[in-house]
């Protein structure tokens, strides 16, 4: 017997600082459908996913929570509502799940990091440079964006100590040449990203090792230094397998790995540091790493400390995880972001699913029931000619096109049946092509064709007309059969996306397991004609749109204002406060600015010696000749900007109560009159 042909794909592990929301259920669900689409396809699979639970974003929140870190990674990992049970309630059937505080990982990546170190791959050195303590990354000033975190546009932090670099440079040739001359990273787009933006200005050596919080793996042969938690993290994907540990014994089986799918904010990480250190270890590099996009919540990425979350559990529970699964994958390119909103979501549920397939199901199904008590006759189902047409057809689509021609008279209904059969004879190719560009909205669309003729099938030979006919008994069984093969086809190729779903579509159809397979989907006239159909619950529901918006609104509403109420403060430290320098001011001149409706032009007794002209967009709450004289507040050292053409050289302070529509209020902030002019606040 030959050997099963194997599939090694894994997402991203994910951070457990927080409970995770839709957006890391996006990838994960991707994922899953692949790993079902090629274990249908009879591949050996290996699906992977699990936690990247070191780091000091881990720390500073359980020391915030006042917890081990250990017990906070804990309750997020197992705990209620936590990874496992939010990858069980989405379905996830992955074989294997990794969480980096396991023993056996630690230990592989204690031996990984000495093997480098070895090698003279990493060598001990002093790290200066900027930090961003939420991505964990550290940047030369060189990569910052205006002076910010270029991936997450935060403040870094400047960071100077003794530490372990990887020799990335060493490696930069090579990994340009992977992305530029390969197909390992796709979609394309970012490998001209990945090499405008790092590669080209020069890749320098990495910092791997930190001293100033100690939750990481630590360096055995230098105590107080930790392993970067990206190091620890990547080499997930090999640990997993058994990769210099005992634990698991499947490495040589299934490394190198097909396909790791990511987020694009990792990207760097993944095609740039990855191969890199496989390099240095002398490792195979992975075959291709597919960099998706965000799910986005009004224009933003969503992100627990902004609120803007969804909950997958709410969803799911309101129309099920077939349904949250099926929009996910149908609703956006894989490779682009996408927006998410509930008008889309039901709307997409009530489309497709509940007009289109559950339609499709539930007519064929309760025609099946109400002409024929459940079983069609014998010998209604594909006749020769049909089953030669699906050879026919797959032999054109493997072989490059065989022209077909039928001459069948203007009124004969078997034009119809030709048409159907040949679109679901062509189907399991075309899908095929889409699931391994990983073009996960193309496959779906291709199915959804299907089940769009099917259901214009049944209009044109309206089964309700050939049922009042004694004479059309036959025709009227082989219409059903025809639409239960598109059903039982359509099923098949969903699975990966709804096994749920399918499954009772199979029940309710009467195809047993040998006609739930990849095999049988490509075969049409599989379906034994006597299969036992019966008409099973509406798998779709219809929902009132306008209604579910409505509750929808008003669940997120209570959510959000719940999360602020508990949500913790951000906390900056005293030197960045003391960064903002406030002075006392005395209003010496104000004037409305031309054609601006809303700036004051201040001119202003700082105590600096000469007059200083701020800008505030305040007119409409201020009339200017009012505020001359009075005492304010200044920031006077934020860097000077023009508006209107004309210089501000600082911001007036004022106390806003934001209202659902904007700013509803606004004080400027005045002192009394007795403060004088130049006092520094603090
Ligand atoms: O990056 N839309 O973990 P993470 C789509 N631990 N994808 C999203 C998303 C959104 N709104 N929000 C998050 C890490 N993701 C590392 C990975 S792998 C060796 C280490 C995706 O929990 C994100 O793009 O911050 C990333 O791929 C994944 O969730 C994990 O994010």
């Amino acid at each position: 017997m030959s050997e099963k042909k194997k599939f090694y794909i894994t997402t991203p592990i994910y951070y457990p600082s927080d409970k995770l929301h839709i957006g890391h259920a996006y990838c994960t669900v991707a994922t899953d459908a692949m790993a079902r689409y090629k274990r249908l396809q009879g591949y050996d699979v290996m699906f992977l996913t699990g936690t990247d639970e070191h780091g000091q974003k881990i720390e500073d929140k359980a020391k915030a929570a006042g917890v081990s870190p250990k017990e906070y990674v804990d309750n997020i990992v197992e705990g209620p509502q936590g990874v496992k049970d939010l990858w069980k309630l989405m379905n996830i059937s992955n074989d294997r799940f990794i969480r980096t505080t396991d023993d056996y990982h630690v230990a592989a990546i204690q031996k990984i990091f000495k093997a480098m170190y070895d090698k003279g791959d990493i060598y001990k050195g002093k790290y200066v440079g900027k930090y961003c303590k939420p991505c964990e990354s550290f940047w030369t000033e060189s990569q910052l964006v205006d002076g910010k975190c270029p991936d997450c546009g935060r403040e870094v932090q400047d960071a100077e100590e003794e530490a372990y670099f990887f020799r990335l440079s060493k490696y930069a040739d090579r990994v340009r040449d992977l992305l530029e001359n390969t197909d390992f990273l796709e979609p394309r787009s970012r490998v001209n990203e990945m090499v405008t933006n790092f590669i080209k200005p020069g890749l320098e050596d990495l910092c791997v090792s930190r001293t100033s919080f100690q939750w990481g793996v630590p360096v055995d042969f230098d105590p107080g230094h930790v392993v970067y938690v990206w190091i620890d993290a990547l080499f997930n994907y090999t640990t997993a397998l058994g990769f210099m540990n005992d634990k698991y014994d499947d490495y040589d089986k299934f490394w190198p790995a097909d396909v790791h799918f990511i987020g694009k904010e990792i990207v760097r990480f993944h095609s740039i540091i990855w191969p890199a250190m496989l390099m240095s270890m002398g490792l195979p590099l992975p075959k291709k790493v597919f960099g998706h996009g965000w799910l986005l919540l009004d224009g933003g990425k969503m992100s627990k400390s902004k609120g803007n979350v969804v909950d997958p559990y709410l969803l799911s529970q309101r129309y099920g995880v077939d349904a949250l699964r099926y929009f996910l994958l149908r609703e956006f390119p894989f490779g682009t972001d996408g927006n998410f909103s509930n008008e889309a979501l039901i709307g997409r549920i009530n489309t497709d699913l509940a007009n289109d397939l559950g339609n499709l199901v539930s007519r064929t199904t309760a025609m099946v029931g109400k002409y024929f008590g459940g079983n069609l006759p014998d010998g209604c189902g594909a006749d020769e000619d049909e089953k030669d047409l699906t050879n026919l057809l797959v032999q054109a689509q493997t072989q490059g096109g065989v022209g077909l021609f039928f001459n069948f008279e203007e009124d004969d209904p078997r034009k119809f049946d030709v048409e159907l059969i040949t679109m679901a004879a062509q189907l399991r190719n075309t899908y095929e092509e889409k699931m391994e560009q990983y073009a996960f909205q193309d496959a779906l669309m291709e199915v959804f064709k299907l089940i769009g003729r099917a259901n214009k099938y049944i209009d044109e030979n309206k089964p309700w007309a050939l049922a009042k006919d004694e004479g059309q008994q036959g025709r009227l069984a082989h219409v059903l059969y025809n639409l239960l093969e598109c059903v039982r086809i359509s099923a098949v190729l969903l699975t990966p996306f709804m096994p749920e779903t399918c499954g009772k579509i199979f029940d309710q159809i009467g195809a047993g397991q040998d006609l739930r397979t990849w095999e049988s989907a490509g075969t049409w006239g599989a379906l034994p004609t006597q299969a036992p159909v019966s008409k099973g619950e509406n798998l779709f529901p219809r929902i009132d749109a306008a209604k579910e918006l409505e509750e929808l609104a008003a669940l997120e509403a209570a959510a959000k204002a719940q999360a602020a109420a508990k949500a913790e403060p951000e906390y900056i430290s005293i030197d960045d406060f003391a960064k903002v320098k406030f002075v006392t001011a005395k209003v010496l001149a104000c004037e409305a600015v031309k054609k601006s409706k809303k700036l004051l032009r201040f001119t202003l007794d700082c105590g600096e010696g000469q007059t200083r002209q701020i800008l505030s967009g305040i007119h409409e709450y201020y009339e200017p000749e009012d505020l001359v004289g009075k005492t304010v507040v200044a920031c006077v050292n934020l860097a000077p900007r023009k508006m209107m053409g004309l210089e501000s050289n600082g911001m007036l302070i004022s106390a806003v109560k934001e209202g659902a529509e904007g700013h509803e209020e606004l004080h400027l902030l005045m002192l009394d009159d007795k403060v004088p002019a130049g006092c520094t606040l603090g």
